[in-house]
């Protein structure tokens, strides 16, 4: 049943905490079905009922999902005691209390990070069975042999003899440091950093773009996070 207490419901959508929500009920400010005569403790309906703060009506959002862009040097925690986290890169206006990361990069990987308080959909999104694709561009210390595009068809054996599942590998801007797409449906530690040294090649700079179908949105700055509307949360299971 979709009932809560009136504070939690503040608290839980990040627009105020239980101690404003006092002095906003003293005030007036907000209101169920249209009334002002209001306890913190007061049991809502969340499907049903009208909440309003100021006059303007509240949509209740269960859970919250984020595109970040990650830049180097931040870690992919909760918390960190040296570091920059995923979580101090959130706005005040997108940040709610369960947040983490659905999913790790690198310290020195760039790109999309999702975040969630959706439990339930990260396991999902990370169940190893789930075998969602992850898109990489890695720029490598040298070019790629068509001999070691069709081991990365077949599976690449890693140091530990882990067989990685079969991955797509394509060069997308050649030089002599040529930058791939690579296209991997797990996550194993190091993946990607370890499959290339697998074959005898280094990734110099690696980027996450795109989570099953949704691209990391092209004007989404490194450092940046925005929502990810329903439309296109679809496209990453
Ligand atoms: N593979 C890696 O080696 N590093 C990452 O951050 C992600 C995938």
């Amino acid at each position: 049943m979709p009932q809560m207490r009136l504070d939690k419901f503040f608290s839980s959508q990040n627009i105020a905490t239980r101690k404003e929500i006092k002095s906003l009920l003293k005030l007036g400010l907000i209101s169920v079905n249209d009334n002002t005569k209001l306890k913190p403790e007061q049991k809502i309906d969340t499907d049903k009922d009208t909440i309003k703060l100021n006059g303007e009506v509240i949509n209740y959002k269960k859970y919250i999902y984020l595109m970040l862009n990650k830049p180097k040097g931040v870690v992919s925690a909760t918390n960190d005691n040296k570091h920059k986290t995923v979580l101090d890169l959130v706005p005040d206006n997108l940040y709610r209390p369960n947040l983490f990361p659905a999913g790790r990069l690198d310290k020195d990987t760039t790109g999309f990070v999702l975040l969630t308080d959706d439990g339930d959909f990260a396991h999902k999104i990370l169940a190893p069975k789930s075998h969602i694709e992850k898109t990489y561009h890695a720029l490598l210390d040298g070019k790629i042999t068509q001999e070691q595009i069709q081991m990365f068809e077949k599976g690449i054996v890693l140091e530990d003899g882990y067989e990685c599942l079969p991955a797509k590998i394509r060069v997308i801007k050649d030089g002599e440091n040529q930058l791939v797409e690579i296209i991997i449906c797990e996550g194993k530690y190091h993946q990607i950093k370890r499959m290339a040294i697998a074959i005898g090649r280094k990734v110099l700079e690696l980027k996450r773009v795109k989570m099953g179908n949704l691209e990391l949105y092209d004007d989404l700055q490194e450092g940046e996070c925005i929502e990810i509307l329903h439309k296109d949360l679809c496209k990453i299971i």
